[in-house]
Parts: C-alpha cells; structure tokens; sequence
C-alpha cells in the first residue's frame, strides 16, 4: 500500500492505492489500459507527493516600506496565488529593523490593501488572502543573533511539518548601505541546507559609477554565489519589455531583413514622468536621471531592442551573452552626446528637504536626452534616442522603432490603404504602460507585417479616434496582454521559478556602468537647462541631433530662475590663441578644441590632396585622440579618406588585435568608419615571424623602409603628438635615450609602464614632418604643461621639449582642463 495524492480540482487530497499482488491480473485488455492509467496517476500522486513537500521561505527584508506596500506585498500574494496549488508551501517572514510590536502593526497596514484577480470570486478571495496572512510573520532583523533565530525558526518548522526544504529567498528592499550587513548575516547564520537553493534579490542602485559598482559587485560576490543573486531592473518583468526577445523570436521571419541599418530609421526609448521628485530628493539629488533610469531601464531595453537574436531566446546565458556584445559596440558617449534639464522648483525642494542654503543651486539633471550609437554592421549610423524626464507633461513609457521609408507612391493620398502603402509611416512599439493607450501593447503599421504574438496577447482596441505616434490606431496591429500584470509580480514569479534571464548579471552592471560613468563625469559641473514643468515646457525641451551631437532645438532662454547664475558653460568661453614654448597654442574646453584640431587637421588634409594627391598622416595611440578620431569619424564628411595614407606614431608590442594596440583604438574609433584604401594603411610591424618587436626581426628598419618607399622625404604631411605626465611623446621616454637623435627614423624603445616595449618614430623622423600638433588634455596634464613651458631643449629629460620641426610647423592643442593652471 502506498500514499498517493490525486489532484481534485487543483487541491491535494491524501488516499490509498493498492498497486502489489501478483494474483492481480487482468485478464480482459481494456483492464490493461486501466491499470496503465492507474499505474500513471499514481506515479504523478507519488511525484506529487515528493513536490507538495517542498517549503519554500521567503524573507522580505524592508517589508514595511514603500516598494513593499505598493508592490512587493502584492506580488508576493499573487505569487502564493499562482504556486501553491502546485506543491509548494510558504512561510513569508516580513522583516525590518523596526521593533516587533509596532513592526507587526506597519505591516499589518501594508497587508491592508492586497487585491485578487479580477475574475476570483469575493469569498474565494477571502480566504485565500486569509490563508496568505496566517503564513505571513513579521519580526525584526536587526542583529546577528536575530538571523540565527530566523534561521533557527526556519528549520524547526520545517522538522515540525516534515516538509523538505527547496529554498529560500531574501528579497531586500533596503537601501544599499545596508546590504553589506544584511549579506553578512545570511551568508554566516541563514543558509538553507545542502540540496536547497538561496535566492537574494537586490534592487537598485547598484553603485553610483563604475567604481563603486565594482565595489559594491565585489563586496556581494564575497557573500553570494553570482547564481544567487538577482538584481532587479523592475523594467524587465514590464509585460511589453519582456515582450521584446519572444516578438522577436516568433516574427524573425518578418524581421530579420528589416532588423538593421538600411531599413531602421530611428530608434527611441522614453519614459516621460509627471511627477516630481518631491519627497525623495536626498536619493534624487545623489543620483539625478541618468543614474536614476537610464543606466538601467532604458539601456536594458536598447539591449533587448538591438542584440543579435540567441537562436533560444529564453537561455538566460545566450542573452546575457548578446547583452554583452552590444555594450561592447556601443560608441563612447562625449559631452555633446547629450542634452539635461532641471524643473524649475527641484533646486527648491532639495533646500527644503535637505536643509541647504538659500543660496543653493542643484545642477542634478532630471530630464536628459542622449544619443547613442552602435558600431556594427546592423546598426551603425542607426541613432538610438534615449529620453526619461520629471515634471514632464505626459506620463509613458515606449520603445519605438522607425522604419525608412523608401518607397514612392504614385497614386494620390486619399487611395492609400493602410495596409497597402508603403509611403504611410511604418513603425513598431513597444509600448511599456500609461499615455493615451494607458496600458502595455505591441503596435505594428499595418503596412509592416501582421505579426504573430502568443496566446497570452490579444488583439485591442483603443479609444475610438485615438491616434499615436503621429497615425490612427486603426493604422496599427495593436496587442495588449490578456492579463495586466505588475513588474514586481512577474520578476517575483521568475525569482521563484529560478530564471535568471530577466536579472541584471554583475558583468551587465559593469559594462553598462563602464559606458555611462564617462558621460556623467563629464556633464558633472553642466548646467541644466531650467524648465517649468508639465504643459508648460511647450518647445523647451525640444532637441534635435546631427553629426553625433544633439541639442536643445531653442536657444537658451533667459533663465527661468531669478539668483546666482549656473556655473558657466563651456560656449562662454572663446577659443584661445597664444603662445606656448614659442609656438602657436589653440586651447578652448575640449569639445572645441577637439572640434578645432579635427577641422585644421582636414583643411591640411584637402590642401596636400589638392598639392600632391595625397595626405601621410601619422597618428598616436592612447586617450586624448579618442576623441579626435570620433569627431573625424562623425563629422567630416569633406575628409578625402581615399588619398590619406595613415601611419602609426608609435605601438605597444602586442598584436595588432590586442585592445591594447594603438592600431586597435584606430581600428575601433575611426578606420572602420571611414573608407580609407586598405593599402593605404601601415600598422607598425610589431609581430612579426610569430614574436613581437624582436631586434633580429627588424621591424623598426622594415617601417622606416616602407616610409621612405611612400612618402615624399620621409616628412609626413601632419604627425599627431600627445605629451605625457613624465613629459614622453610619442613612446620616447626620459629614462630611455634610444631615439632622441642620430640616423635610425623607426626605434624600438622601453616605457616604464606596460607593457614596456614599443616602437616609435624617432625625434629626427617627427622633426621632418611639414606640421606637428600636440593635443594635451585632461587635469592630470596640468603639472607637466607647467613645467615643460618652462624647460628649453632638453629631450634627455623631456622628450617632448625635442619637437622642433625643422622647416615644419609645430602647434599645441591644450584644452583649459590641462592649461589654465
Ligand atoms: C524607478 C525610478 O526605478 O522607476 C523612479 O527610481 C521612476 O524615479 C520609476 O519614477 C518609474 O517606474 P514606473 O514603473 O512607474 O514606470
């Protein structure tokens, strides 16, 4: 006799099964049939009966909170709603550092307002929420003896009820400062025993920049396995954004000949805000709104939006993988990649709310416009809008994808069929929630596809006149979810069910910070463009975009505030022309100056073409021309690439394909953007039978051969330059004398950091270039820019103090970070 459990109406109910004895057998060979049926029952009732065992604990640490009482509670009920007529059980331990008695009596309150599903009838609601509550404790966790206790308490009640453990999860909805603590305590006292799994789920913030993002991942990774830890990006369990890979996935037929630059005109991801930041600006002020959503909702959504589709979209490892090789193509954002704004009463918020002087001016952004691009061949040239703001007039939430439109029509208007023409607009959306549609759906022109979504979407209809994104809804194959559900309530479910694909992975959060952390530092000390708030922002905020920048379509108006003005911009200033170690000096903030050498360095470029039919220019590695490259990759499209020879200053002695290469930061930043004749491109010889920079192997005298070979008196037409803090140039350092004089034109040399060995063009080569101009950026330039104004010929302990040219023209580029110390 064994104990089967049989499903009844989607309960469990306990009974007996007589399954032995041999003098038990049919004779007739339907009662084969039956049996087999029985036989099945009874292994699913024992398969059952394993799984009814399983206990599940789920610790809520925050749990009087607001994220707890507005969705966390909720989703935890509908959680217990959707599994545990599937054989699991629940504890569900509210906890927070409050005190027991007045603990009990907050989330009781937070309890208060949980709601059913519409279709469940009230008393059945009754007493499932009844039920939910009996299981739902509160205590406090505030020391480590009170984590022993939970642990404890959690182990005796499994032993009391003889149900096995499948795990635990421990939901933290705290700040950040306390998750170290809190890591600590479970890691030591409430680990579940071998066989069961633990599950932290962190929300953001998740850092402030790279740096302590890393931080922050690591202290975690001391405590957590990264299989345990998922960090919630509310915006993946949004219905229309988890939508995103499957649409994908099911209308890859439609799509994959449209997905990508030819066909893609546009892409723009909003989340446009009402409400202010009223009553949270001590977070607010620290981490303004591109901390606040666009390191994360938004850039998860441009991900889903532009990775290569994994041939199995839900393989959490595949995703995360794509997700990773879009980061890596993301083009560096600059200053002038985005545009910030402030409601006009923020600054007057915080002083109330964090006690600041009258005099005080915030210039935290909450409202930015950013433009990004991806280099790869789907995608590039395609601009990717990302836009979130406060005090905004409309609350919404899209993803949009704008279609070229290629095609003419012949016939008049008035016969365009939706369906049919190609010259009405054609998009796709993705719309996340709220707007004048006011809940998640899936728009598709008619004239796209008629796409195909699954059984859990049906078709909609909006208001009756109801037109978005500039056509009617009748215009679109519009869907929506069958069932509204909450972020919280979805990522809860896939939390418990152990998908990680929904989850931000540590190296997600880094990358995705490591691309963000430059454009914060650089708008760190920009002034916001002030703006009233709701209808009234009228044409404000308006921008538009072009050759990689993009801007506010108005020209400031007169400041909206009265008092001490913003700080002051970097268009305040002029560019400089002067003199420094008696040669011209341009210096300007760096976007101009970068602008300015980009446009001399193509006004020599058009002149030598007209001249000789062609321009050698030859570049260095490192930082500073990052930028260079980017602006002449984007903006200069007079640049007459087809006649320039391109040559390298100096290299590392790694390969070529090495990240470390300077022919790599080439590669990366402008040569594949630009169409430059691949014979007209000369690396330095640095790997060469299998090995790098081997004297016997005489790269050096290989390249200094093929420069005499192809330009004009081995003077290059313009040699690009930067000055280290030692006072380097090129990869000719103080403590190495190789290269400053004498014949050789090409040397091999040491630098003091790695990797140490280089090649370089020697100081007599550079000498004989017609122009030379070095660019030096960037704070940490200021000592050495002092100092080497003040030194005369001393190559041996300045290397740079060695760039004379000899009948050429030497120019410095410093930006007013590097020389107005
Ligand atoms: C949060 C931000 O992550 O998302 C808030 O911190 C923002 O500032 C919120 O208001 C928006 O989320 P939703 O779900 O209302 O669109």
């Amino acid at each position: 006799m064994h104990d089967v459990f049989l499903m009844s109406e989607g309960r469990t109910v306990k009974g007996k099964a007589n399954l032995g004895g041999r003098g038990w057998l049919p004779r007739h060979p339907g009662m084969w049939k039956m049996l087999i049926v029985v036989m099945c029952v009874a292994l699913l009732g024992c398969l059952q009966a394993q799984e009814l065992q399983e206990h599940v604990s789920i610790i809520l640490l925050g749990a009087t909170g607001d994220l707890a009482k507005k969705y966390l509670w909720q989703g935890l009920f509908q959680l217990y709603l959707d599994e545990v007529g599937r054989g699991h059980s629940f504890s569900f331990h509210g906890a927070a550092l409050t005190a027991p008695k007045q603990g009990q009596e907050l989330m009781a309150k937070a309890l208060e307002s949980l709601s059913c599903p519409k279709d469940m009838a009230p008393s059945h609601c009754a007493e499932e929420k009844d039920q939910f509550l009996q299981l739902s404790r509160y205590r406090q966790l505030k020391t480590a003896e009170d984590y022993q206790a939970l642990n404890k308490d959690i182990e005796a009640q499994l032993q009391h009820a003889g149900l096995r453990e499948a795990g635990r999860i421990f939901y933290f909805s705290v700040p950040p400062f306390a998750y170290a603590d809190i890591a600590r305590n479970i890691n030591s006292s409430c680990r579940p025993g071998p066989g069961a799994w633990l599950r932290v789920v962190l929300e953001k913030p998740f850092g402030h920049d790279h740096f302590s993002a890393q931080q922050l991942a690591t202290e975690l990774g001391s405590f957590f396995q990264e299989e345990e830890m998922y960090r919630v990006d509310h915006y993946l369990g949004k219905q229309a954004v988890a939508q995103i890979l499957p649409f994908r996935d099911q209308n890859r037929k439609a799509l994959d000949s449209l997905w990508n630059r030819h066909h893609v005109e546009r892409v723009e991801i909003i989340m446009k805000e009402t409400v202010d930041a009223e009553g949270r600006t001590s977070f607010y002020e620290e981490y303004g709104v591109i901390r606040d959503v666009l390191q994360n909702h938004l850039t998860e959504v441009l991900t889903l939006v532009a990775m290569e589709l994994p041939l199995n979209v839900s393989s959490a490892e595949a995703v995360l993988r794509h997700k990773l090789q879009v980061f890596q193509a993301l083009r560096g954002l600059q200053r002038g990649s985005a545009v910030v704004g402030q409601y006009q009463s923020y600054s007057e918020q915080v002083r109330r709310e964090l006690q600041k002087p009258d005099s005080f001016h915030s210039l935290t952004p909450t409202f930015a416009a950013v433009l990004v691009h991806i280099d790869n061949l789907r995608w590039e040239g395609v601009p990717f809008i990302l836009m979130s703001g406060k005090a905004l007039d409309e609350r919404v939430g899209y993803a949009r994808i704008l279609f070229k439109n290629q095609a003419c029509c012949v016939q008049s208007e008035k016969h365009w069929a939706a369906a049919q023409s190609q010259c009405l607009p054609r998009q796709l959306i993705f719309h996340i929630g709220h707007g004048d549609l006011g809940s998640p759906a899936v728009l598709v022109s008619r004239n796209l596809f008629r796409p195909s979504l699954p059984s859990s979407w049906k078709e909609m209809e909006g208001p009756p006149g109801l037109r978005l994104f500039g056509s009617p809804l009748s215009d679109y194959y519009a869907y929506s979810p069958v069932q509204e559900r909450d972020a919280h309530s979805v990522l809860l479910s896939h939390i418990f069910h152990g998908r990680k694909d929904s989850f931000i992975t540590t190296e997600n959060l880094l990358a995705s910070w490591g691309f963000w952390t430059p454009l914060l530092e650089s708008l760190a000390h920009k002034a916001p463009r002030l703006y009233p708030g709701g209808a009234e922002n009228g044409r404000l905020l308006d921008f538009e975009f072009s050759s990689g920048r993009l801007f506010f379509s108005q020209q400031q108006p007169e400041q909206l505030v009265p008092g001490p003005g913003p700080a002051p911009m970097p268009s305040d200033f002029q560019v400089l022309r002067a003199k420094y170690r008696e040669s011209p000096l341009v210096s300007a903030w760096s976007e101009e100056l970068i602008s300015k050498l980009a446009n001399d360095i193509e006004a020599t470029a058009v002149r030598a073409v007209r001249r000789f039919g062609q321009f050698h220019l030859a570049l260095s590695g490192g930082s500073s021309p990052v930028a260079l490259f980017q602006q002449l990759a984007t903006a200069h499209y007079g640049f007459p690439w087809a006649h320039t020879h391109l040559w390298l200053v100096d290299e590392r002695c790694v390969p070529l394909s090495d990240p470390e290469s300077n022919f790599q930061g080439l590669q990366a930043h402008l040569l594949q953007h630009v169409r430059v004749p691949y014979y007209n491109i000369h690396p330095m010889p640095v790997h060469l039978q299998q090995r790098l920079c081997a004297e016997e192997d005489q790269g050096a005298q290989i390249y200094a051969r093929e420069i005499s070979a192809l330009v004009a008196n081995s003077s290059f037409d313009l040699v690009l330059l930067g000055m280290g803090a030692d006072g380097h140039t090129a990869s000719l350092f103080p403590q190495s004398p190789t290269g400053l004089d004498g014949e050789q034109l090409v040397v091999l040399t040491t630098s003091p950091s790695q990797p140490h060995r280089r090649m370089s063009l020697s100081l007599p080569l550079i000498n004989r270039a017609k122009k030379v101009a070095v660019l030096v950026m960037g704070r940490m330039k200021r000592e050495i820019t002092a100092l080497v104004s003040r030194v005369g010929y001393e190559p041996k302990k300045w290397p740079i103090s060695g760039v004379l040219p000899h009948s050429g023209q030497l120019v410095w580029y410093m930006d007013y970070d590097a020389f107005l110390a």
